[in-house]
């Protein structure tokens, strides 16, 4: 697989809105499978803003694919060109029978993830002198994905507080009967439920669904502003991230064995031989 780089380089910038542009791919089919996939699960009791909000999501990330596809495009490439992770696939899967693992790690766990990392890409973008396409990701993409994070705060919220016959903080969409149109007739209630049960806050739910769906800790520094914007601040994630220590060592030793590939790479590509 080819590596990102700094966006120094044309082929670089290539790469790195071909990986955007491959993200945005996924970011629509997952946007339509959490309806298909969930939506028509009873014990959930989802209003019909849920699906709006969905519905919503799907557009935009329809419109960033395309905006994304299209200055690849202009820049000289095309999808396609270049190898992609499939991580959020991968996480797809993990969480693909249950609704509040989908909207933790998708929704608060990638996009988020996305948001932190958004402004250093815009920089290098713009610092490379591709100002179009700092100025795509800055007002567009950004944007919109501090609402599709917010999403999956707002609705993993919602089903804490079904759990609990709660009120969710500022919202219209309320629970009060939620128990009895979750029941099964033999009066127990789905296993989801029972989980956000065990839990006095939403926040520690969340940490419960991304310890068992998603291998790894959250990785520093995070992007607070956005964020709180989306909705959640740092007692959610904090307590998942790694210890900058941690992190440091694992930077290092990620750049040795990056090292040592390239070393490998160009042994190979010199015809030498260990
Ligand atoms: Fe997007
Ligand atoms: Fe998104």
């Amino acid at each position: 697989m080819k590596r990102l780089g700094k966006g120094g380089t044309l082929a670089s910038r290539q790469a790195l809105v071909h990986s955007l542009v491959h993200i945005e791919s996924w970011a629509v089919d997952l946007s339509w499978d959490i309806i298909a996939r969930f939506g028509s699960d009873l014990t959930y009791s989802l209003p019909r803003e849920f699906f709006d909000d969905f519905v919503t999501v799907a557009e935009d990330e329809c419109r960033h694919h395309e905006l994304l596809k299209n200055r690849l495009e202009d820049i000289g490439s095309h999808y396609g060109a270049f190898a992609a992770h499939e991580a959020l696939w991968d996480s797809a899967m993990a969480t693909a029978d249950s609704l509040p693992a989908r909207l933790a790690v998708e929704h608060a766990v990638h996009e988020a993830r996305g948001l932190d990392v958004m402004p250093l890409t815009i920089h290098k973008f713009r610092s490379n002198g591709d100002e179009q396409t700092a100025q795509l990701l800055e007002d567009v993409v950004y944007k919109e994905e501090i609402t599709h994070c917010a999403a999956g705060v707002r609705w993993l919220s919602y089903l804490y507080h079904l759990a609990h016959n709660s009120q969710p903080e500022g919202s219209g969409t309320g629970s009060s009967e939620a128990d009895s149109a979750v029941r099964s007739p033999e009066g127990s209630i789905p296993d989801w439920m029972a989980e956000a049960r065990r839990h006095s806050g939403v926040e520690t739910w969340f940490h419960e669904l991304v310890k068992t769906h998603f291998r790894g800790s959250l990785k520093p520094p995070f992007n607070v502003e956005a964020r709180a914007q989306a909705g959640f601040g740092p007692e959610w994630y904090m307590p998942l991230a790694m210890l900058p220590k941690f992190a440091a060592t694992a930077k290092t030793l990620q750049q040795e064995f990056v090292g040592m590939q390239l070393q490998q790479t160009d042994a190979v590509a010199t015809g030498a031989t260990a």
